[in-house]
């Protein structure tokens, strides 16, 4: 007798698809957006493995759009408010490196905020960039590094030989930096502003603007002037992971700040041979959707948002103030008393998955059509997140001093190619004050560099990293105890 699909699957080890088959049928504040897929129709997502296919004559080519691939770009142009759109199927951190590579040469000298995530790190050392690092004198909102206009506008007057400008918004916590008068200072100068907007696709969303959040929905990177702006579609829409839109605007190229050749010339030097097609697909959908069916979706999300917000118990609050993402839910749990761990443990018992908890907030990403049962749940956990725990030490310190390693800036000009390629030893981070850190060290999620390569490791730092491994984070750069530092000083 011929065995079943699934009884063959059970008797075999597929570790991979049996630990996500059992991750279904949880509550998702997460990304992607697409609600495990259940947010697509149910015509598409019977569609998804047809659409697996090659460059055909019917299909166009996604790397040298032509034929129905360019009719899709021109559409997402028009939605997402660019003059040129591509659909890069590797996730933003292709497309950030594509927009670095299409608008600067190697020894360029690049305006960042130090709390840039780990992937403008990383392909500022692959193509040679020198990273131009802006002085903070604020303490930042979150852990996440998130400069102010003011902290921006005075880099750009302060520094000199800029070849341009590359800022974080909304950051991770749905927070939003104004950009408009930053891009005219930058465009004043000849510099060309690339935004990392991998938070913020469904921004180009056009919400009736009833509701609050409404009222106060965030512009688009776009619309405020900047040149080059990269989305993941992934995190915030209906579409597959890691889909992602790298817009141009009009102003860079009529300008001259953004040479479309030149940066059409990258796209098939960074993306594999082989762009997925179901992504791709996946961003003709989401664009579809923004088109026609999120702004019903948004208006229903931001209701049942402030139905939640209505019922939190004492000692959880929202952080959020006007101008925020109001899509974004953070929640700050610090009065609770409830240790980090403690918070996971309760969030599970409920099947309840977020995007990030840290030393005082949770962070959750709810998929635009969150179903209500989803709050429920999340509702449930939090009333026991409340009445939980009590931490043995202040959880707050460490977030605090989290967000102080952002003032804590050792040099404020990195040329990270050196640092990344220069020999590197192995060594107790413990021991490592004095050092020299040979790669990013980052508490993963949200990847933004508490230390950049090259900077010098100080006493606080070990003393922070220690803080955050005694909470379970996970911290990119530090493995079992160990940490690479560069050996020739
Ligand atoms: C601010 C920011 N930029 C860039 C990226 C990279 O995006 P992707 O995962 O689509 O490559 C992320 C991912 O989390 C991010 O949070």
């Amino acid at each position: 007798m011929k065995k079943s699909e699934s009884a063959v699957f059970s008797e075999r080890e597929l570790p991979l698809v049996s630990a996500l088959k059992t991750a279904r049928n949880r509550h998702s504040f997460h990304m992607p957006g697409n609600r495990a897929g259940q947010s697509f129709s149910a015509e598409f997502r019977s569609l998804l493995t047809y659409l697996d296919t090659t460059e055909l004559d019917n299909t166009g080519d996604i790397n040298e759009p032509n034929g129905v691939v360019l009719r899709a770009l021109e559409l997402a142009a028009r939605t997402f408010g660019s003059a040129q759109t591509y659909f890069i199927t590797s996730g933003t951190t292709t497309s950030l490196r594509i927009a670095l590579a299409g608008a600067f040469k190697a020894g360029d000298r690049v305006l960042l905020g130090q709390g840039s995530h780990l992937s403008v790190a990383n392909s500022c050392a692959l193509l040679g960039l020198e990273a131009v690092l802006i002085r903070q004198d604020a303490l930042p909102r979150f852990a996440d590094g998130q400069v102010s206009e003011a902290e921006v506008l005075r880099s750009l007057k302060e520094e000199e030989n800029l070849a341009g400008v590359l800022l974080t918004t909304p950051g991770y916590y749905g927070e939003n930096l104004p950009l408009e008068k930053i891009c005219q200072a930058a465009h004043a100068l000849g510099l060309p502003v690339i935004v990392d907007s991998a938070h913020g696709a469904h921004f180009a969303i056009k919400v009736s603007g009833k509701s609050p959040g409404e009222k106060n929905w965030p512009r688009t990177a776009l619309s405020q002037g900047a040149d080059m702006v990269a989305q993941s579609a992934h995190k915030t829409l209906p579409a597959l992971t890691p889909a992602s839109l790298l817009h141009l605007s009009q102003a860079a190229i009529d300008s001259g700040r953004v040479s479309p050749a030149r940066l059409a010339k990258m796209l098939p030097v960074f993306q594999t041979s082989s762009p997925s097609f179901p992504i791709a697909a996946s961003l003709d959908y989401a664009r579809d959707f923004v088109d026609h069916d999120a702004a019903g979706y948004v208006s229903r999300l931001l209701d049942l948002l402030a139905e939640f917000e209505a019922q939190l118990p004492p000692g959880l609050t929202r952080d959020y103030i006007a101008g925020d993402d109001p899509c974004r839910l953070v929640l700050d749990y610090s009065a609770s008393n409830c240790s980090r761990q403690e918070v996971f443990k309760i969030l599970d018992a409920h099947r309840v998955d977020v995007e990030l908890i840290d030393a005082r907030c949770i962070v959750c990403i709810p998929p635009l059509d969150t179903p209500r049962e989803s709050f429920i749940a999340l509702g449930q956990a939090c009333a026991e997140i409340a009445q939980a725990g009590q931490a043995e030490y202040s959880q707050v310190k460490i977030d605090l001093a989290q967000r102080q390693a952002f003032l804590r800036q050792g040099r404020t000009s990195l040329t990270l190619r050196d640092s990344f390629l220069a020999e590197s030893a192995e060594m107790d981070f413990q021991n490592a004050e004095g050092q020299r850190s040979a790669g990013v060290i980052a508490p993963y999620p949200p990847g933004v560099p508490l230390l950049w390569p090259g900077e010098e490791i100080k006493s606080v730092d070990i003393a922070l990293w220690q803080d955050l491994l005694d909470l379970a984070y996970d911290v990119r750069g530090l493995k079992s105890g160990k940490i690479e530092v560069l050996t020739g000083k």
